[in-house]
C-alpha cells in the first residue's frame, strides 16, 4: 500500500545514496494490512481454487499467500518492473471527491489503464485465462495472481484512491502521537501498528482472529453477499475505487492539516474503517479468485 515514492526520481537527484536506504524502508511498508488481506482471501478459497493457488506459489513459501502479497511493493523500482510502479493507486482531481475511470485511470504521462483499478482487471483477466492450459500461455500466472493479490488490498486502503496534488496523502506531513509521519502512511501503517500495539499485544495472528470471527459470525456476516455481489469482474474494481475516494475524503483527508498531531481521537473513529476495509479486500479477493480458478477450470488444469 505504499505510494510515498511516487516523486523518487527527484530524490534520486537529490539525495544520491540515501535513496537507498529510503527505499528499502518502504519494502516493508502496510506489510501487516497487505498479510491480512491475503490470509483473509486464503481462507476463504473453495478447494478447487486453494489448489490452483498452491500450485502457481513457489515451494518455499509452503502454500502461503501472504508470504508473497508484499512483493509487488519489493520490485516496484527494479528496472524490468518500472512499469507496475503507476499500478498501486489512483490520482483523482483534488477535493472533486469521485473517480472516473476514463478521467482518473492513467499514468504521469497519460497511458490509458495504468492505476490499481486497470492492473486488477489486467490481471483477472490474464488468470482467467489459467484453464485454457500451458500451451500458448502469454503470461506469467504466479506474478499475475501476486499482483491481483497485492493491488486488492491497495485499492481497498482508502489514501491509494487520493488527491492528485498531495499524491494520495503522502506530503501532508504530520505526527501520528510522538512521532513524525504522514497522512497515506497513517493508512499504510501507523493505524494498524497502533492498533496491534494496544489491543492484540503485537500478534497479527491475534488481530486476524479477531477479523475472522467477525465474519464469520459477528459484525460483518450479514455484509458479505452484497460486499462480493458482482456481475461483471472487469467492471467491479470501479466501484472498490469509488468507495474508496468517497472514505478518503469522509475519514482520511476530513479535518487534517498538515503539521498537526493526530491521535486518539483520529485513531479511535477511523479504525473500525480501516479494518473493515482490509477485510473487505480479503472477501472480495477470494471471490474474483474463486471465480476465476472454479472447479472445471481446475478440472481441466489437473488434466494437462
Ligand atoms: C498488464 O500486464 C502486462 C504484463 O503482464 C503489462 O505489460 C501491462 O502493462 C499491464 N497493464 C496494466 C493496465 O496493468
Ligand atoms: C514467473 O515469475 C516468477 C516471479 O517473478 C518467477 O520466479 C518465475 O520463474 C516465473 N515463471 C516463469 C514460467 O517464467
Ligand atoms: C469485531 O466486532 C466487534 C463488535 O461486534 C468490535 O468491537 C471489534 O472491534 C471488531 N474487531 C475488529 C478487529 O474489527
Amino acid at each position: 500500500m505504499a505510494s510515498t515514492f511516487r516523486s523518487s526520481t527527484r530524490t534520486i537527484l537529490v539525495l544520491g545514496v540515501l535513496i537507498l536506504c529510503s527505499v528499502s524502508s518502504v519494502q516493508s511498508w502496510s506489510k501487516e494490512g497487505h498479510i491480512l488481506t491475503c490470509r483473509i482471501a486464503q481462507s476463504l478459497l473453495e478447494a478447487g481454487p486453494a489448489h490452483v493457488v498452491e500450485n502457481l506459489l513457489p515451494d518455499y513459501v509452503k502454500g502461503d499467500l501472504s508470504a508473497l502479497c508484499v512483493w509487488p511493493d519489493q520490485i516496484r523500482h527494479w528496472y524490468k518492473y518500472r512499469w507496475t510502479s503507476h499500478l498501486h493507486y489512483i490520482d483523482t482531481p483534488d477535493q472533486a471527491c469521485s473517480y472516473d475511470y476514463s478521467r482518473d485511470c492513467h499514468d504521469q504521462h497519460g497511458l490509458k489503464d495504468m492505476c490499481v483499478d486497470g492492473a486488477i482487471q489486467n490481471f483477472t483477466s490474464q488468470l482467467q485465462h489459467y484453464g485454457e492450459g500451458t500451451s500458448d500461455r502469454r503470461y506469467n500466472m504466479t506474478e499475475a495472481l501476486l499482483f491481483l493479490s497485492h493491488f486488492m488490498g491497495d485499492i481497498h486502503q482508502p489514501m491509494h484512491v487520493g488527491f492528485t496534488s498531495d499524491e494520495g496523502g503522502n506530503t501532508i506531513d504530520l505526527r501520528w502521537y510522538r512521532h513524525k509521519s504522514n497522512l497515506h502512511h497513517v493508512w499504510d501503517r501507523e493505524i494498524i501498528l497502533t492498533a496491534l500495539k494496544e489491543y492484540y499485544d503485537k500478534n497479527l495472528d491475534l488481530l486476524q482472529e479477531d477479523l475472522v470471527k467477525n465474519i464469520t459470525n459477528g459484525l460483518w456476516h450479514d455484509d458479505l453477499s452484497s460486499w462480493t455481489d458482482c456481475n461483471d469482474l472487469i467492471a467491479c474494481p470501479h466501484k472498490y475505487a469509488s468507495e474508496s475516494i468517497a472514505l478518503a475524503c469522509k475519514w482520511g483527508y476530513k479535518g487534517v492539516k498538515s503539521g498537526e498531531t493526530l491521535s486518539e481521537e483520529y485513531f479511535n473513529t477511523r479504525l473500525p474503517i480501516l479494518m473493515k476495509r482490509i477485510v473487505q479486500g480479503g472477501v472480495r479477493l477470494a471471490m474474483i479468485l474463486n471465480r476465476v480458478f472454479s472447479d472445471d477450470h481446475a478440472g481441466v488444469v489437473a488434466a494437462t
